[in-house]
């Protein structure tokens, strides 16, 4: 099939790849000219493990092109996907859609024949009827394009997987004709058995937002758990390992930490509770707003543990910060919940230095305060503090004994419970985390 995705973001670069390798014809758009060279010449924009070969292996089977042009999008489409960013509202909780406006405004017009045109990014309930409505006004006469809703559920680090081997697909048309035309589409995937759940738009444009605030419920409750772990000297980790072995409640997301970041869920359960008081149901996901604060307040209370750890003053002292992004597995530092601690410590005047395997050169650029570093060992050099706060591998390979000796003051707080601390408390460390007993 002939298919257009516009936006080449994490979303859309990955899924324009990706419809490409099973076999459609996919031109990919955007309105960035670097991003769309590099893409065209076969280099991600950004570090998305396994999203290189897909690209290449896309590109050489002539299946996938590049263009910034919305009127050679129009020419080719018999589907067209949204993958374009809907980012907070400045000053405001709501989603910000003007960038989903400017695709339709500048594709409908050019529209030769009639198509589907389909939302993958995520909104809040209702734009699919709002944009029907501002497409009818738009379209040549004698062209018709049907808008569906069809949320994607990628997490990033895992993009490529969760495109080509999604948990459940999720569909929203409104009419038997569209949702045809979206099984063809996805008929690889439908065959190999992946779940098809066909719905109306506004139940489609629903499970993504309800989907991703009962993730962020689920990390934010044992967050809630770790802070009366610390009132109560209970073990948090233990607590979520107990809990997650009742498979009605499942350990994935139990992490315990310094909490989400992100593009997706901070904005998402903000832009949720926005919608749902417009909607008159505010009261009903209120919670959500506690959700959001005790995410918050795990960042404040990691740098607490840190002024702790210095005798009560971070002035002056060297920190240094393990991981920028706001997960390993990726160079994203949007809402990194890292840099936010380190842009703190070094505003409370710790010298900080922050290491990143993959994230430095995006942390600088958003932080150009701190000093960023993709050397580990110059990053830890002199530190009297170093905090874990982005759990990549590489540092659950590091080899405390050896670290120790880099080191003024062998300290680490362990923002991610994600590092053996009896290993470390051994190699002469003192190890601190949030909700665990010392
Ligand atoms: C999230 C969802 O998981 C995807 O399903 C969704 O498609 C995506 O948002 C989106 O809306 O586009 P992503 O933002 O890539 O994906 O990252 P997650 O893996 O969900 O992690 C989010 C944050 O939660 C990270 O900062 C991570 O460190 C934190 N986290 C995760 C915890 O603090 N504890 C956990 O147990 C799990």
């Amino acid at each position: 099939m002939r298919l257009t995705v516009i936006g080449t973001g994490y979303l859309g670069a990955v899924h324009a790849a990706c419809m490409a390798d099973i076999g459609h014809d996919v031109l990919g758009v955007d309105v960035d000219v670097e991003k769309i060279t590099a893409l065209a010449e076969g280099r991600p924009p950004f570090y998305e493990p396994g999203l290189d070969d897909v690209l290449t292996r896309a590109l050489a089977s002539g299946r996938l092109r590049f263009t910034t042009s919305l009127r050679e999008a129009a020419a080719h489409g018999e589907v067209h996907f949204i993958c374009v960013g809907t980012p907070q509202q400045a000053g405001s909780q709501a989603a910000d859609l003007r960038y989903v406006d400017a695709v339709v405004d500048g594709l409908v017009p050019h529209l030769p024949a009639s198509c589907l045109v389909v939302g993958k990014s995520t909104v809040p309930v209702g734009t699919t009827a709002r944009l029907t409505t501002r497409i009818a006004g738009l379209a040549p006469a004698g062209v018709r394009a049907e808008v569906a809703w069809n949320p994607e559920f990628l997490r990033e680090g895992f993009a490529v997987e969760d495109t080509l081997r999604p948990d459940r697909l999720v569909v929203g048309t409104e009419s038997p004709e569209a949702d045809a035309m979206l099984r063809r589409v996805y008929a690889p995937m439908v065959v190999a058995g992946v779940p098809y759940i066909s719905t109306d738009p506004n139940t489609a444009e629903l499970v993504k937002v309800a989907a991703n605030s009962f993730l962020a419920t689920k990390i934010s409750f044992i967050n809630a758990m770790a802070e009366v772990c610390d009132a109560a000297g209970a073990d948090v980790v233990t607590l979520a390992d107990a809990l997650g072995h009742d498979t009605r409640i499942g350990r994935r997301f139990l992490n315990a930490g310094l909490g989400f970041g992100g593009g997706c869920l901070p904005k998402d359960i903000r832009a949720f509770t926005a919608r749902a008081q417009e909607l008159g149901v505010g009261a009903a996901v209120a919670f959500l707003d506690q959700v959001d604060e005790i995410n918050q307040r795990q960042r404040a209370r990691t740098v607490a543990l840190a002024r702790r750890l210095a005798g009560g003053d971070l002035a002056g002292r060297r920190v240094t910060v393990l991981g920028a992004t706001f997960k390993p597995n990726s160079d994203d530092v949007r809402d990194s919940p890292a840099l936010a601690v380190a842009a703190t410590l070094h505003r409370e005047g710790a010298d900080v230095r922050v290491h990143d395997p993959e994230g430095s050169a995006n942390a600088q650029l958003a932080h150009p305060e701190l000093r960023c570093s993709a050397d580990l060992l110059t990053a830890c050099q002199g530190a009297e503090l170093i905090l874990h706060l982005t759990e990549w591998d590489q540092y659950r390979e590091v080899d405390p004994v050896k670290l120790a000796r880099v080191v003024r003051e062998p300290v680490l707080v362990d923002g991610r419970n994600a590092l053996p601390h009896e290993e470390w408390r051994a190699a002469g460390w003192t190890v601190k985390a949030l909700g665990r007993p010392t």
